[in-house]
């Protein structure tokens, strides 16, 4: 079953429509996969697991409630650095465990170049970075990579998919949800979604 989330936030979507646009500069493009980042998260957390807790108000007891998870969060280099900053303002106390994986331009498979995870898993849920979910390549490689650590519940979290992406990601991986701000139309012939915002690795870092 698809557990696609695909948030109606109108912050979400008017700061979605400013990253796309052609004339977004570096800077300003940041900024926005920053805070598009920790809109989703929150979107994204709704489901966490809490325990209530007691709390001294200046007026006497209350009961509270604490969030109870270890949590990962795991960033593809590149371009899911850029959400990093975002989901630990609203996370401050997650592990960060980065993946790097490239795409192959010919093949357009991942090809994984940095794992530095340690054998044994130091999280209950992991929180996976990446702007883009093109072919979906990436994201179950890297859910894969995940898995066999021992992680068992397990997130995407990216700002836009493709429909190949979203078939890809939910047919390997049933049990990962996933949260994006859009579903664009397709992918063209090199593997780039389509209306899209071109390269997020390239308009962050300004490599283009
Ligand atoms: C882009 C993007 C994803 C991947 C998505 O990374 O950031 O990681 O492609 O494609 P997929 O769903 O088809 O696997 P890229 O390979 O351009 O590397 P970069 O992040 O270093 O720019």
């Amino acid at each position: 079953m698809t557990q696609l989330y695909v948030s109606d936030h109108p912050l979400i979507q008017h700061k979605l429509a400013v990253l796309r646009d052609v004339n977004t500069d570096h800077r300003a493009f940041r900024e926005l996969v920053r805070e598009l980042a920790l809109l989703l998260c929150y979107e994204a957390t709704r489901d966490l697991k809490i325990s209530s807790c007691k709390v001294m108000t200046p007026m006497g007891e209350a009961v509270g409630a604490k969030t109870e998870e270890l949590i990962g969060l795991v960033p593809i280099l590149r371009a899911g650095l850029g959400l990093v900053d975002g989901v630990m303002e609203l996370l401050p106390s997650v592990q960060v465990w980065h993946i790097g994986l490239y795409r192959d331009e010919e093949t357009l498979r991942p090809v994984e170049y940095y794992n530095k995870l340690p054998t044994e898993p130091t999280v209950q849920v992991c929180l996976v970075l990446d702007p883009m979910l093109a072919t979906g390549g990436s994201a179950v490689a890297t859910i894969d990579i995940l898995k066999r650590w021992g992680v068992s519940r397990i997130k995407f979290l990216g700002l836009i998919a493709a429909p190949e992406g979203v078939e890809r990601l939910s047919s390997a991986h049933p049990d990962v949800p996933i949260h994006v701000a859009a579903v664009d139309d397709h992918l063209n012939d090199v593997g780039f979604i389509v209306p899209g915002l071109g390269d997020a690795g390239d308009r962050q870092f300004g490599t283009a």
